[in-house]
C-alpha cells in the first residue's frame, strides 16, 4: 500500500492490516494499493475497507509482501528549526551503492550451502559454472572482490619472477588498486596511454613489450585491458579492437586479462554477447556487485589449469570463503533478474547527459556521444566551477531552488579530477529519480551560467 500522506502514515502504521505494506509518497491525501493497483481516497475507513476486502487479501496471500519496493525514494529529514522536509536522495557516486532487493535476499536465504574451501558449496559451483558458460571459458572461480579477482589473475599469469604486466594508464588496475600487483604480487607493471575511448595504441603496445634478450629487463608476461573502461566514462570497447589486440598478443605469445567488472554493460551497449567480446582473452573478471546489484562477489574465468592455479593464489590472499553460497546466490539471481534490465541504466545515463547538453552551457559540458553505458562525465570550466564545488552544490538544496522547483533533491556525485564529475546510474535509481536529477542539473547549470552573465554585466 503506497500512502501519499505523511499526516496519516504514522497512525496507519499501527494498523495490523497495513503493517509492512506502507510506503511514503508525496503530501497529497491519496493512496494507491500496490497489490491491487487501485487508486483510493485516503480516508482511514476507506483504506481499511479495501485492506479487509476479499480480493486484496487473496492477492496478498498469493504474492506475499514482495511487491512492495524495498526502500522509499523519499527520506524525511528534520532541519534545525524542527521542520520536516521530504528529500529525494539520488546516489550517483557509483553503481556499487545498490541495495539487494527483497527477492535477492530471499534467494540468498534459501541458498544451499557447503564449505567452499573444500569445493563443497553447490551454489558457488553453480555460479562459477554459469559465468564460465556465459563467457565460454573452461572454468570459473568465485572471489570476494573485483580488486582481488584482478590481482589473482595477474599473479596466476605471472607465476615466475621478473614478470612485467602492461596496463592502460587510466585503468582500474593502474590507478585504483594501490599498486597491489607490485605491493603483494612482486610483479612490475608498465603503462600504455589510454585513448579517450578506453583503448590504447597497438603500435605503442608492441613497442613496450620486452622479451628476455636483455637480463636488465623484466619479461612482459601479460597485457591487461578493461571493458567497459570506467575512468574514461564507461566506454564499451568494440569487439573488432578486442580481436585486433588478440591477434597482436597471440603473435607475441602474451596472454590477455580483461577486467570486465561491468562486462554485461559493455555487452548491452555493443549488442554483442559477453563471450564474443572476450573471445581473445585468456582470463576475465566479472563483478556481481556493480550494476548487477549483488552485495559482494566477483567471478574469474579461464582454462581449467589456470583456475586450479588461481585457487592457490586466492587462498594465500585470504579469499577462500566458507559458506559463500549465500553471496553466490545473489550473483545467480542478479544474472537472471538484474542483467536483463541493465539497458535501463544506460537509458537513464543518456537522459542525464542529454539534459546537460540541452542547456548549451559553457560552465558545465558533457560529451553525449561518449555515453555508452551507465556513466556520465560532467566537465567543469574550472573558472566558475570546479568538480569539487559542483559536487558540493549538487549535494545541497537552496531555499530558492526548493521554492522554484517545488521539490528538494540531493544528488550525490563524485569528483574524479579537478574538472570532471562522474555520475553513475544503477538499479536503485528510478525513473522519478532521473527526472528529479534532470531538473536539479538544469537548475544548477543555469545558476552557473547566470553567474557569467552577471559578471559580464558588471564588467560592461
Ligand atoms: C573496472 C573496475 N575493476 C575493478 C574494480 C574493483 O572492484 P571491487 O570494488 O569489488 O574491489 C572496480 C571498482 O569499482 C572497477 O571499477
Amino acid at each position: 500500500m503506497r500512502v501519499y500522506s505523511q499526516k496519516f502514515r504514522k497512525e496507519w502504521l499501527q494498523v495490523r492490516e497495513f503493517q509492512g505494506w506502507l510506503a511514503e509518497g508525496s503530501a497529497a491525501d491519496r493512496a494507491r494499493c500496490t497489490v491491487c493497483h487501485k487508486e483510493l481516497l485516503a480516508g482511514k475507513s476507506e483504506l481499511l475497507k479495501h485492506a479487509r476486502g476479499k480480493k486484496h487479501r487473496t492477492l496478498v496471500a498469493r504474492t506475499g509482501p514482495s511487491t512492495l519496493p524495498d526502500q522509499s525514494c523519499l527520506s524525511s529529514v528534520v532541519d534545525e528549526d524542527g521542520l520536516t522536509h521530504e528529500l529525494r536522495i539520488v546516489d550517483l557516486r557509483t553503481d556499487s551503492v545498490t541495495q539487494p532487493s527483497r527477492e535477492m535476499k530471499k534467494a540468498m536465504m534459501e541458498a544451499q550451502l557447503g564449505d567452499d574451501v573444500f569445493s563443497e558449496d553447490p551454489t558457488v559451483r553453480a555460479l562459477e559454472g554459469r559465468v564460465a558458460e556465459l563467457l565460454e571459458k573452461e572454468a570459473g572461480l568465485f572471489v570476494p572482490t573485483g580488486t582481488m579477482a584482478n590481482l589473482i589473475c595477474v599473479m596466476t599469469h605471472c607465476w615466475g619472477r621478473g614478470s612485467e604486466v602492461i596496463v592502460g594508464d587510466q585503468s582500474h588496475l593502474h590507478l585504483w588498486a594501490q599498486g597491489g600487483m607490485a605491493q603483494i604480487g612482486s610483479v612490475h607493471h608498465r603503462s600504455v596511454r589510454n585513448l579517450p575511448d578506453g583503448t590504447f595504441s597497438l603500435t605503442e603496445l608492441r613497442g613496450l613489450v620486452r622479451g628476455d634478450q636483455d637480463p636488465q629487463w623484466p619479461h612482459t608476461t601479460l597485457v591487461c585491458v578493461e571493458n567497459p573502461h570506467h575512468t574514461t566514462g564507461g566506454k564499451a570497447i568494440p569487439v573488432h579492437w578486442m580481436d585486433e589486440l588478440g591477434v597482436l598478443c597471440s603473435e607475441l605469445s602474451i596472454p590477455i586479462h580483461c577486467d570486465g567488472a561491468r562486462l554485461i554493460n559493455a555487452s548491452v551497449a555493443l549488442g554483442a554477447s559477453p563471450a564474443r567480446i572476450v573471445q581473445a582473452c585468456d582470463s576475465v573478471t566479472l563483478c556481481m556487485d556493480k550494476g548487477l546489484s549483488a552485495p559482494m562477489g566477483s567471478v574469474i574465468v579461464g582454462t581449467k589449469e589456470f583456475i586450479s592455479r588461481a585457487v592457490r593464489v586466492r587462498k594465500v590472499l585470504g579469499g577462500g570463503l566458507h559458506q559463500a553460497g549465500m553471496m553466490a546466490a545473489a550473483g545467480l539471481w542478479a544474472l537472471d533478474h538484474v542483467a536483463p534490465r541493465l539497458s535501463w541504466d544506460h537509458t537513464h545515463a543518456r537522459a542525464l547527459a542529454q539534459s546537460v547538453c540541452e542547456e548549451h552551457s559553457s560552465a558545465i559540458t558533457v560529451d553525449l556521444k561518449g555515453v555508452h553505458t551507465n556513466v556520465v562525465l560532467l566537465h567543469c570550466d574550472n573558472i566558475r566551477v570546479n568538480a569539487k564545488k559542483l559536487c558540493q552544490r549538487l549535494a545541497c538544496v537552496t531555499d530558492a531552488e526548493s521554492e522554484e522547483l517545488g521539490e528538494q533533491t540531493v544528488v550525490m556525485a563524485l569528483a574524479i579530477s579537478d574538472t570532471t564529475v562522474r555520475l553513475v546510474t544503477h538499479g536503485d535509481v528510478r525513473k522519478e529519480d532521473v527526472r528529479a536529477t534532470v531538473r536539479k542539473l538544469k537548475y544548477v547549470i543555469r545558476e552557473y551560467d547566470n553567474m557569467m552573465y552577471l559578471e559580464y554585466k558588471i564588467s560592461v
